[in-house]
């Protein structure tokens, strides 16, 4: 379609010349016209001097983007399009369409697309009558369409497509726009209009119409005599609307060969009256809810080329799919039945498409055994997608296959276990995905002479083990990104250096040991994502790191790194996330104050000193997660993290951290606010394979916190958690009454430091409250009543403080066993077993002094299940921090905890035994 605009822009620009050669007097511009294109210059905002040459004195006819005519002077072409649309960033223009635009009459072509105008399309635009090309398409464009651009009865193209908030109440004022050929409203809202159809009908030339986004839900077929009328439509796109019927378009045009129907909400199975549809070439079905299988009458569509059913809930047998395609149309070169719920095994007959280019069966429940013969005739396939599907694969280890293919996609579908030999012969590859397929070998050696073509390699998740060769071979010339995923396998050895090229980069979960002086050898230009985390990698950082000036994701957790944290890390301006926890790092943080993009930072269980810097709140104010518990960090909290409005998750747990809570920290809204709009921490990856821009996936962030008293990873999840983790410190001084306003705040610890005072009174206004954790300090007062306010809350512990007077009665808060209470002398209540004095007066009116629980029924197994519940909570949280906690000591963990279950058992043995003395004296 683009194409098909450009040619005609190319016809009129020629036509143009043609006329007009040999015409030796050259007019200049008319002064009007270049008055007008003045005032039009100056509602615009043209940051990079794009229209320097718009200048008073000039003759505007050659100044950029205007073209006159050669004998009348008038402007009749004005293409302010940015030249390299396929830039990351173009230079665009800003600023409204002022009506002076409209003062050129004889403008035959206005092109101003992709920049990134605003405001309305003036009125006035109906009176350019002479337009038969008019692109507004890609801009920033709101409100009405206007109807006098039914006045433009030459207009061949007209594309408003892609603007912000542009819409229409009806379009009859297309009907009038005889000649055009194409028209694109995408993304406009037409949810309004009521009968959408019968204007197009009226359109005896249209060809290409795309009303992509409109919010369309169906069409109006009464109203519309059809459509016999409307039989020059070739492509029909409504890709994401709201259709849930799709009948109607089979009495829409009998010489339509593209219907883009993809992304709406189309039910039930796909109706049969294909019949008349036989010159369709490209049915985009996808993304919608149909069921069943396809109808009989696709037998008719013999011209088909690309079928995309994908992402539906078709069901049935490929086999019947086989039956239901024509059978002389050998033509299609994509077929598209990924994710939906077809089962049966891949019938041999689909060698009959021969002139297959691209299959895409992936997400469904194909089973049995995939073998030579079902490749046999497939010698033109460039794209596999065979992922998740129970198949499995029996081809011989000297296969040679008669494809070449461009990409293999084939995750989860038990490739191995020994590595798939046939992939020597694809010396094309440029997408192989063979991750989690059970591959257990060592990778061979002639794998090596693919990756130079590899754009994206994912190998991960299976078994493969050994070293990856000392320098891997350089990329061929085309491939300028790469993303390689070599994660959660065996492989050992030290780490190779990598191409320059090389975009993404995991080699997570395995067993590579050794330093990472590798990585400095050359200069990583393109490195975004580099996952290092789970290793034995082991060594000083070298002070390199700013040569990776794009890196933003940076993992090098749980490997046996040490020494202290380089100062290049804080030239490291692209950086959004740090994971350093669980290494050895020593010595003072590095000022990282300049990596203002930094929303993650772990330095968890690490032995780094020195006071918790400023910097962090003065500086990183998209911080979310901050990390730094297990190491030893000194001093008081700074005030300055009250500043960090986005932070959702803080933790400063088992420092030695001194001083009071600051009364400030209400100041952080993402804690304050329950609503406050909570961004997924991720990283998107992308790369060209070929020309196209595939889009990998984007990966979550992920760690480890500290959640009802037990670690977890959180990956998805991880946005969505608020908690704040003081405990295991020296803080003192009181809770602050103003933490209560955090009332989005989810888990709260500050367990295990000296903090004394009253538990807040309003500490029920924290009504998100999951987890609360106040143990090990010397608050004293009574319990509030309104702690019995938090619905949610399902982890509580109070002990060992100074807490007095009655448990407060609400059911809510006797759900908790009584280890959550234990080590208050003065708590009673239920389910402490020591009674108030209160209603041991009323109930059996002697013995107020009767010291404690040591009545005759409490026997010394509820001793001891108090001290296994007490070891379970507390020793869950606080035990595991004290000691380091890497899952690979877990075993050794496992026995040090029986030491101290074994040590708490004495100490509570000992209790009661020095109380018994005590009541005997
Ligand atoms: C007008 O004349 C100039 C100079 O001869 C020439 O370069 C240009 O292509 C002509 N433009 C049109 C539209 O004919
Ligand atoms: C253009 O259209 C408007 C409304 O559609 C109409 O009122 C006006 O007369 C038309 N102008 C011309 C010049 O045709
Ligand atoms: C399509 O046209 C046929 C006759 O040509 C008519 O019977 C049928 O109802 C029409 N279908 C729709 C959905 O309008
Ligand atoms: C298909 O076309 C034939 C004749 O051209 C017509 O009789 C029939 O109604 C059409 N069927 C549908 C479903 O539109
Ligand atoms: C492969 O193609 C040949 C010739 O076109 C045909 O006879 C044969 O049946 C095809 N094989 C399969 C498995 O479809
Ligand atoms: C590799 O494949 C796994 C699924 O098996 C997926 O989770 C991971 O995101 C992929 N890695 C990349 C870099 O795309
Ligand atoms: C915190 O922010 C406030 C207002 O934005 C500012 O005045 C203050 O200086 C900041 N404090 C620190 C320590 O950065």
């Amino acid at each position: 379609m683009f194409t098909c605009r450009f040619y005609l822009f190319c016809l009129v620009t020629i036509l143009y010349i043609c006329l007009c050669v040999g015409n030796s007097n050259i007019k200049k511009c008319v002064e009007a016209e270049k008055n007008a294109l003045l005032k039009f210059k100056a509602k615009l905002i043209d940051k990079n001097d794009l229209l320097s040459s718009w200048k008073g004195q000039e003759d505007c006819c050659i100044w950029k983007g205007v073209t006159c005519d050669n004998s009348t002077g008038h402007v009749i072409l004005l293409d302010l399009r940015p030249p390299n649309i396929n830039l990351d960033i173009i230079p665009q223009l800003g600023g409204n369409i002022d009506s002076s635009l409209c003062e050129l009459q004889n403008l035959i072509s206005l092109d101003l697309s992709f920049n990134q105008l605003e405001g309305k399309i003036p009125q006035c635009i109906g009176s350019l009558v002479q337009l038969t090309y008019l692109d507004l398409d890609n801009n920033g464009l709101v409100g009405a369409i206007p109807h006098s651009l039914g006045n433009l009865s030459n207009l061949q193209i007209l594309d408003l497509g892609n603007n912000e908030f542009l819409f229409a109440n009806h379009l009859e004022w297309v009907s009038t726009l005889s000649n055009l050929t194409y028209l694109d409203l995408s993304y406009t809202n037409l949810s309004q209009v009521v009968d959408i159809l019968s204007p197009l009908t009226k359109l005896h030339f249209v060809e290409y119409v795309e009303l992509d986004f409109c919010e369309l839900h169906q069409f109006n077929l009464k109203s519309t005599p059809l459509i016999k009328s409307f039989n020059s439509l070739l492509s029909f796109s409504l890709r994401g609307n709201y259709f849930s019927s799709l009948s109607w378009m089979f009495n829409v045009s009998k010489v339509i060969t593209h219907l883009d129907l993809s992304s709406n909400s189309l039910q039930q199975s796909i109706p049969d009256g294909f019949k008349n549809m036989s010159s369709l070439e490209c049915l985009l079905l996808s993304n919608n809810k149909l069921q069943g299988s396809i109808p009989k009458s696709f037998q008719s569509l013999c011209q088909l080329i690309t079928l995309d059913l994908s992402y539906n809930k078709l069901s049935g047998q490929f086999s019947d799919y086989m039956q239901h395609l024509c059978s002389e149309g050998h033509d299609i070169i994509n077929l598209k039945l990924s994710d939906n719920q077809l089962n049966g095994t891949l019938p041999y007959n689909i060698g009959q498409l021969s002139k297959l280019q691209s299959l895409s069966i992936h997400s469904n429940k194909f089973s049995g055994i995939i073998n030579e013969s079902h490749f046999s005739n497939l010698s033109n396939l460039r794209y596999l997608y065979v992922d998740k599907n129970p198949l499995s694969f029996n081809l011989s280890s000297n296969w040679i296959p008669p494809f070449q293919l461009s990409v293999l996609s084939a995750s989860s579908c038990n490739l191995g276990p020994k590595f798939p030999l046939w992939l020597k012969h694809q010396w094309k590859l440029m997408l192989l995905q063979i991750s989690n397929n059970g591959i257990s070998n060592y990778f061979p050696e002639w794998f090596w002479d693919l990756t130079p073509g590899l754009a994206y390699l994912n190998v991960s998740h299976n078994k493969l083990s050994g070293a990856l060769p000392k320098s891997i071979p350089s990329m061929k010339p085309r491939i300028s990104e790469i993303t390689w995923d070599f994660s959660f396998n065996n492989l050992s050895g030290p780490l190779p250096s990598f191409p320059p090229q090389i975009t993404l980069l995991s080699v997570s979960n395995n067993m590579f040991s050794g330093s990472i002086s590798s990585l400095c050898g050359s200069s990583y230009q393109n490195l975004a994502y580099l996952d290092l985390s789970n290793n034995s990698l082991s060594g000083r950082l070298l002070d390199y790191w700013g040569q990776f000036q794009n890196l933003q994701v940076l993992n090098l957790a749980t490997n046996n790194f040490f020494g202290r944290i380089p100062d290049s890390f804080g030239t490291l301006q692209s950086i959004e996330t740090i994971h350093l926890n669980n290494n050895n790092f020593t010595g003072e943080f590095p000022s990282l104050a300049n990596c203002s993009n930094l929303k993650l930072m772990d330095f968890g269980d690490n032995n780094i000193e020195g006071a918790i810097p400023t910097w962090v709140g003065e500086n990183l104010h998209q911080m979310i997660i901050l990390r730094l518990r297990s190491n030893k960090f000194q001093g008081s909290i700074p005030k300055s993290l009250c500043n960090l409005s986005h932070v959702q998750v803080l933790d400063l747990s088992n420092n030695n951290i001194i001083g009071n809570i600051p009364q400030c920290l209400d100041h952080v809204t993402a804690l304050s606010n329950t609503t406050f709009s909570r961004e997924p921490i991720s990283y998107e990856t992308h790369g060209y394979i070929g020309f196209e821009d595939y889009n990998f996936g984007s990966f979550s962030d992920k760690a480890i916190l500290a959640w009802k008293g037990e670690n977890r990873e959180y990956g998805k999840n991880l946005r969505f958690l608020t908690a704040i983790d003081l405990s295991c410190n020296q803080l003192n001084g009181q809770i602050p009454q103003s933490m209560t306003i955090l009332i989005a705040l989810a888990s709260l610890n500050l367990s295990s430091n000296n903090l004394t005072g009253f538990i807040p009174n309003n500490i029920g206004h924290m009504e998100m409250l999951e987890s609360l954790d106040l143990s090990k300090n010397y608050l004293s007062g009574t319990i509030p009543e309104s702690l019995s306010n938090l619905s949610f809350l399902s982890y509580l512990q109070l002990s060992f403080n100074s807490l007095s007077g009655k448990i407060p009665s609400s059911t809510q808060l006797r759900t908790f066993d009584a280890y959550t209470y234990i080590g208050n002398p003065k708590l009673c209540g239920p389910p402490l077993s020591k009674d108030c004095p209160e209603d041991i007066n009323n109930t059996y009116g002697n013995d107020v002094e009767g010291e404690d629980d040591d009545n005759g029924f409490i026997s010394f197994g509820f001793y001891i299940s108090i001290g296994l519940g007490f070891f379970i909570g507390f020793w869950g949280v606080c035990g595991t921090l004290i000691l380091k906690t890497s899952w690979r000591y877990a075993y050794f963990q496992f026995f040090n905890n029986v030491c101290d279950w074994i040590y708490v058992q004495l100490l509570l043995f000992i209790a009661r035994m020095k109380r018994r003395f005590q009541v005997q004296d």
